[in-house]
């Protein structure tokens, strides 16, 4: 059978996928153009990405966007990513509301620009309804501030006794969402950076070389028919 042809039972098609969007400085410095460029293109990529995804059937897909760590960054390069935040958001709500899609912000919500934060609450409320793909842009977001905030606000809840798992997951920014099933990281780094820290303790990683900008539907193929072939165990023993 040819690739094209294989069609994923529910089972080894992930319900959550994640990626890791790296690489678009490395893509626009190839290309002798400025950093910007690099992230201007790879937002780009997320329009048709979400097509590809929801063909896919896939129900969550999450986007590491900016982390709590790229502040660190030098303020030009900072500011010239929320000014294209803004843009992306502005521009594309529509294309991703007529998929169906429902846009979901996920991180901290301190150090963000007033007028960012009113239109993620904005695009979050007008594409509510959307049913077929949760998508999750994870901005100012990184899983140690997340379990740290979820630990903050179960104290102020005025929870008392033993804390379980799922005392603490009530209080994670998305508490609704399953854990990612597959993760893929792009542009060759083989690390987590802070994305998904508790909930990624029993995905699959996939890691490709390609930045970013130039991940395509191939790409994405590639990925899913390799986490198919994957053996889940969760600590248990072969099925
Ligand atoms: C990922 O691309 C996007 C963000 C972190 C905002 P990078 O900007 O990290 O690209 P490289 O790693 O420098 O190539
Ligand atoms: C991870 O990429 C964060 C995002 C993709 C948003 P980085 O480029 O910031 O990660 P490091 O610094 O290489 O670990
Ligand atoms: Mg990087």
């Amino acid at each position: 059978m040819k690739r094209a042809e294989i069609i994923l039972t529910d089972e080894r098609k992930p319900q959550h996928l994640a990626i890791i969007l790296d690489g678009n400085g490395r893509w626009a410095k190839k290309r002798n153009l400025p950093r910007l460029m690099g992230h201007r293109a790879g937002l780009r990529k997320l329009e048709d990405m979400v097509r590809l995804v929801k063909r896919e059937g896939i129900r969550y897909f999450s986007v590491y966007a900016f982390s709590t760590e790229n502040w660190n960054r030098p303020i030009m390069e900072v500011t010239g990513l929320m000014s294209l935040f803004r843009y992306y958001i502005r521009r594309k709500v529509d294309e991703i509301k007529a998929e169906g899609a429902r846009i979901r912000f996920c991180g901290r919500k301190d150090r963000l620009p007033e007028d960012l934060l009113e239109q993620m609450k904005w695009a979050e409320d007008y594409t509510a309804d959307q049913k077929i793909l949760d998508f999750i842009i994870c901005i100012n977001y990184g899983g140690r501030a997340e379990i740290l905030d979820a630990v903050n606000s179960l104290i102020q809840s005025g929870h008392q006794g033993q804390v379980t798992e799922e005392d603490l997951r009530k209080h994670f920014y998305l508490p609704d969402v399953p854990d990612p099933d597959l993760i893929i990281r792009t542009s060759g780094e083989l690390r987590l950076s802070n994305f998904w820290l508790w909930e990624s303790a029993y995905s699959e990683y996939y890691f490709t070389n390609i930045h970013w900008p130039d991940f395509n539907g191939d790409e994405l193929r590639k990925a899913l028919d390799d986490y198919a072939g994957r053996e889940r165990r969760y600590g248990g023993l072969k099925k």
